[in-house]
């Protein structure tokens, strides 16, 4: 199998070739960030979404306590009054620290520079399991003992563009660069692993996750670095006809905000008991002032959130389960590789207003990136909202009400009524009957979900041609839920009636199914096409459908092909795709 490297471009040349994915606007240069979802693209994120939302709201999974959960859907608005954004403290603090070249004028996040760092073979610790986490603070040590930062590469710069400035810095010494792979627990060799031999020592290049400091060079021209200065990444707009500051608004950066200025809303209409939680796919909008690795950090994107509403008493475990919940989710649709990983967050990694945090993560080509977030958020987002739009957002649990009630009837209170009636009154304005309640938010990224499927799909294996000969395929073990077809239907030639059956077939098995016809070319090649698509099933109408009533079916994974009589073959079909 290629290195990830290439497989990265395999995987994206393949999408731009069978209408997975596009740049924005290609035919006018493209415009950074921001993608299109072509035929087969759009199809596969539809079925994640719909996968989710089937899973999450409409048959929502048994909680803790063995009943389901209750769930309700939302789709909010994207934009919303600017106050939103303040109150929930975006237009403060949603900020990225962005450092300019003086010289060249390019641009980057100074949070996340990556900087090269030479460090002789022999400081390096026997064991790192992932080089993009690895923070500057753990390579303190090792740089204390002899390594020696030289210069900086631009976050996503490929091993390529690494070996030219390393040869930049070591220039002088006539250094030798010779790529290898990590002797290390049989990974593939990162792409940004490099040793450099300069005769007399190695070296082992980094690329780890750290700040940029001051003193620190541009990687493309070695021009001064500005100081970091914050950064918004809200695309601002203008509501109505005037464009001044009363009517500037924003695209919303995550669809949870709606969620929390909804929450009396949906809790009045909806006769919502605790725990329930409310759900909302929709887009969001960043402007991230590096995007990159493809659709990963866009500056469009979509986002599937639960604000799960709960007591305090029960977040820690209402925290646990739904973190175990959605990582189990990533494993059912086909993320079954030791690339997937849940990854709980160290204390000192915690937002101030959440009390525990854990990263869904998976390891792309291009290293281990978060797929989804699972936080317990406390009450900080309903408290903000509650103190700025002086809305009561508390939740009265009347049934606990109506089981303690007795307790404040006037004999409790020596027959005193306005004593009992007093001591009612003050009891239900808090705990345990009043209060603001906790929120555990899974916020997961339908492209990074998107593309994290379409990583552990790629595949390459041999498959033999019309004569027998084995031949390279390339094939996308998606899983049948989120194939964007789950069956093609072909006439083995464009004769003897068999094009009549074929569509006949293609007809019946649509209403069921997403289906694809295609009668053109060899019968392998149209197989091959649909290997690259992900498409889990092929039938073939031929020769023998006219003798015995019977057609071909091809399954995409082990390529075996069965007969099966053709009037029940929409009903093979359906029991092989239950559920997708
Ligand atoms: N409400 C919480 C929230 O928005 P986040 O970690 O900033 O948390 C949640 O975003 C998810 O949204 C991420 O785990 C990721 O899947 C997706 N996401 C965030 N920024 C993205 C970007 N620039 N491009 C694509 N997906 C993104």
């Amino acid at each position: 199998m290629a290195s990830d490297t290439d497989r990265m471009e395999r995987l994206v040349a393949l999408a731009k070739r069978r209408g997975f994915i596009f740049p924005s606007s290609e035919i006018y240069g493209g415009l950074n960030g921001f993608w299109d979802y072509g035929p087969l693209g759009v199809e596969l994120k539809r079925n994640v979404k719909q996968a989710w939302w089937d899973d999450i709201v409409r048959r929502p999974p048994t909680g803790p306590d063995g009943e389901p959960i209750e769930m309700v859907g939302l789709d909010c608005s994207i934009i919303m009054n600017p106050t939103v954004w303040e109150a929930s403290g975006h237009v403060v603090s949603f900020n990225d620290p962005l450092v300019d070249c003086k010289e060249c004028k390019a641009r980057y996040r100074a949070d996340t520079f990556e900087r090269l760092i030479l460090l002789p073979v022999d400081a390096i610790p026997q064991r790192i399991d992932n080089w993009t986490d690895y923070r500057m603070h753990n390579l303190q040590p090792l740089l204390d003992r002899g390594g020696n930062p030289t210069c900086l590469a631009e976050p996503g710069a490929t091993l390529e563009d690494m070996q030219r400035l390393v040869r930049r810095v070591l220039d002088s010494k006539r250094a030798k660069l010779v790529p290898k792979p990590v002797a290390d627990a049989g990974k593939p060799a990162d792409r940004t692993e490099v040793f450099v031999e300069d005769g007399q020592d190695s070296y082992f290049l980094a690329r780890p996750l750290s700040s940029a400091r001051s003193g620190d060079r541009c990687p493309h021209c070695g021009g001064e670095l500005t100081d970091a200065r914050k950064f918004n990444m809200m695309f601002k707009t203008y509501v109505g006809a005037l464009e001044d500051s009363s009517s500037v608004a924003h695209l919303r950066p995550e669809t949870a905000q709606g969620i929390f200025v909804n929450f009396k809303n949906v809790l009045d209409t909806q006769r919502l008991k605790l725990p329930f939680g409310i759900a909302q796919i929709g887009k969001a909008f960043r402007n991230e002032i590096n995007p990159r690795n493809y659709t990963f950090r866009s500056r469009e994107f979509e986002q599937m959130e639960i604000e799960f509403f709960c007591h305090p008493d029960q977040a820690a475990e209402w925290y646990t389960w739904w973190r175990d919940a959605r990582y189990a989710w990533y494993v059912r649709h086909g993320l079954t590789s030791d690339r997937l990983r849940l990854r709980d967050h160290e204390e000192d990694e915690l937002a101030h207003y959440a009390e525990a945090c854990a990263d869904v993560e998976y390891d792309f080509p291009f290293g281990v990136s978060e797929l989804e977030g699972i936080a317990n958020r406390t009450d900080f987002d309903l408290k903000a909202h509650q103190d700025r739009s002086g809305r009561d957002m508390a939740y009265f649990d009347e049934e606990r009400w109506q089981q303690d009630a007795g307790q404040y009837k006037p004999e409790h209170y020596g027959g005193d009524k306005k004593a009992a009636k007093q001591a009612a009154a003050e009891a239900k304005q808090g705990m345990p009957y009043r209060f603001v309640p906790y929120v555990i938010e899974p916020s997961g990224g339908v492209d990074r979900a998107a593309l994290a499927f379409l990583c552990e799909a790629y595949d390459e294996d041999e498959a033999p041609d019309e004569k027998g000969n084995p031949q390279q395929r390339t094939v996308l073990r998606l899983h049948p839920r989120l194939a964007p077809v789950k069956v093609a239907v072909f006439p083995l030639v464009k004769k003897d009636g068999m094009p009549e059956k074929a569509r006949a077939l293609y007809e019946a098995c649509r209403e069921q199914m997403t289906a694809f016809y295609d009668e053109k070319g060899a019968v392998g090649r149209r197989y091959r096409r649909q290997d690259e698509a992900g498409t889990p099933f092929c039938v073939t109408v031929d020769g023998q459908t006219n003798e015995d009533g019977t057609v071909t079916v091809r399954d995409r994974d082990s390529m075996e092909q069965v007969r099966v009589p053709s009037d029940g073959v929409v009903a093979w079909l359906k029991d092989r795709l239950a559920g997708a």
